[in-house]
């Protein structure tokens, strides 16, 4: 595990910014695996001003999005479709076919759905670069702390701490959706090279809890330890439990 503690959330996000494109300028189909939150704010930020002074490409780029909320349409401004419309492809040349965020509407199976998000990241080839946030209770995707954790994209019942802690981003806390369809722990541990990006200090016990030695499935992170390339980058103020 390559950890980097960095001073604060821009050159964070600038180490994670350079990584993306990075491999987009070695691999012009490169297939991303995109995360969503306030973490990779500056990330996606800074990727749109190295795209617009020309230094990369999203025209044969893929992107498949780790999670999504169940039942709130595409259109909704809470929904992870609008996140990344708003904050990566909106403002970059990337296909709208090539890029993949698991909607489950309350009418699909999400069995269905699920399946086929797994067969479309196989048929893709499999994920170059997974970019990934930490939940507050060690959550990667949507996958909370449990007993088991399931490895393929599945559905999941948010944990309380999740709800209470993106209620933020809603009008009330009732608004949050209870569910939510994941990549599983096996889909994310399938990216050839993971980056995982943490900031400030309501991140520090979950950091410390998933980068310390041990493994859990109470802390979904910590098994990232096991991947062969999983760069870890953290500010200060979140690496300040470590
Ligand atoms: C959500 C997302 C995660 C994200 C986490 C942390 O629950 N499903 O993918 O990593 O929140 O979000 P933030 O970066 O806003 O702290």
């Amino acid at each position: 595990m390559d950890l980097k503690i960095v001073d604060n959330y821009s050159e964070m996000s600038e180490i994670a910014a350079n990584t993306v494109a990075g491999l987009v300028q070695s691999k012009q189909a490169a297939v991303l695996g995109l995360a969503t939150g306030s973490t990779p704010e500056g990330m996606y930020a800074r990727l749109v001003e190295i795209y617009r002074e020309g230094a990369i490409d999203f025209n044969s780029v893929k992107t498949f999005n780790l999670d999504e909320y169940v039942g709130l349409a595409p259109e909704h401004p809470q929904s992870y479709h609008q996140y990344m419309n708003k904050h990566l492809f909106d403002h970059v040349n990337i296909k709208p076919n090539n890029t993949s965020i698991p909607y489950c509407s309350s009418n699909d199976d999400p069995a269905v759905v699920c399946a086929e998000f797994e067969n479309k990241i196989k048929q893709a080839g499999g994920i170059d670069l997974q970019v990934l946030g930490i939940g507050v209770n060690g959550h990667v995707g949507f996958n909370e702390p449990a007993s088991h954790l399931r490895t393929t994209t599945h559905l999941v019942e948010l944990a309380e701490e999740t709800i209470e802690a993106n209620s933020r981003f809603f009008n009330t806390v009732d608004e949050v959706p209870g569910k939510a369809i994941t990549m599983g722990m096996g889909s994310i541990m399938g990216a050839r090279k993971v980056i995982l990006l943490a900031s400030g200090k309501n991140k520090a016990k979950a950091v410390r809890s998933s980068f310390s030695g041990l493994i859990s499935t109470e802390t979904p992170a910590s098994l990232l330890q096991l991947h062969r390339e999983v760069m870890v980058v953290v500010d200060r103020e979140a690496a300040s439990l470590l």
